[in-house]
């Protein structure tokens, strides 16, 4: 069970005030009625803030996102998550209105690929076949053979052609984890993600003294002095699986603060402990948390903003999202 000093303890990593319960209402109370007369459906990341969670009709990772987004029949499709995300959303709709909170919402991974500098490394080696994590800009897909998420790279990679050379975008910690899991030998890109590699071997080892029964669940694009001291290594919703299966009653996180809220609601009067960043009082993503509730309200009152790509982006961008949610429906039916 939480207790109150369980509660004081986890409330030192929530940067902002909840929003007073009267606003919250009547907000919540306006995206319901938007969603209604827009015929729309609101999907939202396990990094998202717990208003916007708790109002979602779909709340996952990457993975379940873009599936859900491939098979939505709602006209409107309203995108809690960063930038990238929503270009997915739209990439595999074109027909459909796309829009988010925060256009400004982007991703350090994102910004590590730039277009031509990927084109660039390509041109050095015809036989490269470009597996891509799908934290990237639409002219990144674009240039991709095929797209993977932390909870398929695994396969996306056993299941890439023998004789081509593999080059791995952009997160070279993803990328070593998966050359750990799969035993391909990889060219990897030098990108990470600015929030997951603050923490630290010190941290976690800090923290197990304190909890020294508790199980260490960790995102792949932690690092590997992180992820050498995990039980379990998986993209979010993995993570609610492990936590749901495990019998211990505490566990440590090291991913983003907002899977904090997911994982509580999902295993009621498990402990979930966040694991301490060195540098910052806090493991949120910035992007993640640009988003709010009234920042949801707004863009579905004036269906702004839309995330827009050029045809031929959307075109080439699709061929290899659709390959990678092939390769994954096909492992999931194999396995069972
Ligand atoms: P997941 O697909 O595991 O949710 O990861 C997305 C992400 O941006 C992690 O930082
Ligand atoms: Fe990008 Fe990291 Fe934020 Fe995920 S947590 S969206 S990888 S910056």
């Amino acid at each position: 069970m939480i207790d109150m000093t369980d509660a004081r303890r986890d409330a030192d990593f929530v940067t902002r005030a909840p929003l007073p319960p009267e606003r919250l209402d009547a907000l919540s109370r306006d995206i319901l009625a938007l969603k209604h007369r827009l015929n729309a459906v609101i999907l939202a990341h396990n990094y998202q803030v717990p208003e916007i969670q708790d109002i979602a009709d779909f709340v996952g990772d990457s993975l379940g996102l873009s599936r859900q987004a491939a098979k939505t029949e709602a006209e409107v499709i309203v995108f809690c998550g960063v930038h990238f995300m929503a270009e997915t959303a739209k990439i595999l709709n074109p027909d459909k209105t796309v829009i988010l909170p925060d256009k400004d919402a982007g991703c350090s991974l994102e910004e590590s690929c730039p277009a031509a500098k990927l084109q660039a490394l390509q041109a050095t080696n015809p036989n490269f076949y470009t597996v891509t994590y799908i934290n990237c800009s639409a002219e990144v897909k674009a240039l991709s053979d095929v797209i993977c998420t932390s909870g398929n790279a695994v396969k996306i990679v056993n299941a890439a052609p023998k004789e081509r050379d593999l080059l791995f975008v952009p997160d070279e910690n993803l990328g070593a984890w998966v050359m750990e899991q799969t035993g391909r030998k990889m060219t990897l890109w030098r990108g990470a993600c600015y929030a997951h590699v603050e923490f630290t071997h010190a941290g976690v080892t800090r923290i197990r003294r304190e909890f020294p029964a508790a199980p260490l669940v960790a995102h792949p694009e932690c690092t590997r002095a992180v992820r050498l001291l995990a039980d379990e290594i998986c993209s979010t919703e993995k993570m609610v699986d492990y936590c749901r299966r495990s019998a211990a009653q505490a566990i440590l996180i090291a991913t983003e603060a907002g899977m904090i809220h997911r994982l509580r609601k999902e295993c009621p009067g498990k402990r979930f402990i966040p694991v301490p960043v060195e540098n910052c009082r806090c493991n949120e993503c910035k992007f993640m948390k640009m988003n709010t509730l009234e920042k949801l309200h707004d863009c579905m009152a004036g269906l702004s903003p839309r995330v827009e790509l050029r045809p031929d982006i959307i075109e080439r961008a699709r061929q290899p999202i659709e390959r990678m949610l092939r390769i994954s429906s096909q492992a999931m039916a194999n396995a069972g």
